[in-house]
């Protein structure tokens, strides 16, 4: 596996974040003049298709495909959203992007925006991230004065409207219709789906929401073409991620690096192993909500796949020594979760502040039977009676917690 192919991170730390001009003089914005001129928008969606590109903000849906659906509507009036909310904890790579190459996410969604008929356009950006606010409104002010946002776009027919929308910290927030509802001035809580956003979404029309991350791979797509970022990586999900390594490691930080790649190989070739005098128990793959890979997973490759063994989910690597008290982590988790529910169903409302309870008597040592009969009821209905998949989210570390690392054994 090519492992050094930088797609995203190809310019970190080469150019100031600050100056468009270092981005134009690196061949920034080649894609979007090539869009503008060279091709029609079913063209760069096409090409898009070819590529294979799956969201990169989780659940791994085909973004070309996507972006057709919002195309096709007939609607006048479309939306295209940046989703930087990035909430998960353990999770801070769009961050990195804006941080680093901020006109390179920009181009990537004016393309984006463009290619579905949207005429106006917005980046969900996560209320903790002030820095980043002050980099994007200086890159918004940068693109604009190039021509390359507003009226007109390089004197061509096309144009967009591109505004900056500050949340309010919640981490439902990044949940689709609920970032929809607070851009709408609603309470940030999920709507029913169906109708999805490509069909009736913000201000009920067709909208496409995509993540920093996937938005910042289009510019290298239309550039380079689909066909060969569809040869990067695992087949079936192609291309390269942000990998966000953490915990027991001695070499943490955000790491670009093909899909496909096993924990393994980030622990060891990329993160350079774990301290000298440390043992690996086990390593959480995608934030909080992410699954618990032990030994003998060390090996599976990750993937966007449904059929995956361990998901790549965020791209959050975490990794746990045997020295951590894993009551610590269980409480931290369910403590998060319990903060962070919106309230709106029951099972996750109650449940998730019975589980903090429960992790609370687990951890002074009063956990009763009846206790463990709960927790599993707990987590059953989290995972199968939810409104929206925020319960599975809780669900799935305490149910690999229970499975995969046996917590229960000596009580
Ligand atoms: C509770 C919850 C939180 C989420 N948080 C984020 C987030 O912070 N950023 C993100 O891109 N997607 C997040 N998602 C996924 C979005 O709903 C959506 O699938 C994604 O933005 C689509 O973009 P993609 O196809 O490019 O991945 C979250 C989903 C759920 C259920
Ligand atoms: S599962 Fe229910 S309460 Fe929890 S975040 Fe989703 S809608 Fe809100």
């Amino acid at each position: 596996m090519k492992k050094n192919i930088k797609i995203i991170t190809k310019h970190w730390g080469k150019i100031n974040p600050l100056r468009i001009e270092e981005y134009l003089k690196e061949g920034g914005y080649k894609a979007l003049e090539k869009f503008i001129f060279q091709m029609r928008p079913e063209e760069a969606i096409q090409e898009i298709e070819a590529s294979n590109l799956c969201g990169r903000g989780g659940a791994g849906f085909p973004t070309g495909k996507k972006l057709k659906m919002v195309a096709e509507r007939k609607e006048k009036e479309k939306y295209f959203i940046c989703n930087l909310d990035e909430s998960e904890p353990g999770t801070y790579k769009d961050r990195m992007i804006v941080k680093n190459n901020p006109q390179l996410l920009l181009e990537g969604l004016i393309i984006s925006a463009l290619t579905v008929g949207a005429s106006k356009a917005f980046i969900y950006l996560n209320g903790n991230y002030e820095e980043e606010k002050y980099i994007l409104e200086k890159a918004l002010a940068q693109a604009e004065k190039e021509k390359f946002l507003g009226e007109k776009i390089l004197s061509s027919g096309y144009n967009l409207e591109l505004k900056l929308f500050f949340g309010a910290g919640a981490y439902i927030c990044g949940e689709e219709t609920a970032l929809i509802n607070s851009i709408e001035g609603k309470r940030g809580e999920p709507r029913m789906r169906p109708p999805y956003p490509t069909e009736k979404g913000l201000w009920e029309k067709p909208t496409a929401v995509n993540n920093a991350e996937t938005i910042a791979n289009i510019p290298w797509i239309i550039l380079e073409g689909g066909k060969k970022f569809a040869t990067i990586g695992a087949e079936c999900s192609p291309g390269t991620k942000l990998y966000i390594l953490s915990g027991a490691i001695n070499n943490p930080g955000v790491f670009e690096a093909p899909t496909g790649i096993t924990v393994r190989q980030l622990i060891k070739e990329i993160g350079g192993g774990i301290p000298k005098g440390k043992k690996f128990w086990f390593a959480q793959i995608g934030g909080a909500s992410g699954v618990l890979a032990i030994g003998k997973d060390l090996d599976a490759e990750l993937t966007f796949s449904k059929n995956c063994l361990i998901p790549l989910g965020s791209g959050s690597v975490l990794v746990i020594d045997k020295s951590v008290e894993i009551y610590d982590l269980l409480f931290s988790w369910s403590d998060f979760f319990r903060r962070e529910s919106c309230g709106k169903c029951l099972p996750c409302r109650e449940g998730t502040f019975r589980l903090n309870e429960i992790i609370q008597r687990f951890e002074d040592g009063k956990i009763s039977q009846r206790d463990k009969k709960a927790l599993g009821q707990i987590l059953w209905s989290l995972e199968n009676t939810a409104f929206c998949p925020f319960g599975k989210f809780v669900a799935k570390p305490f149910q690999d917690a229970l499975e995969r690392l046996d917590i229960f054994k000596n009580v």
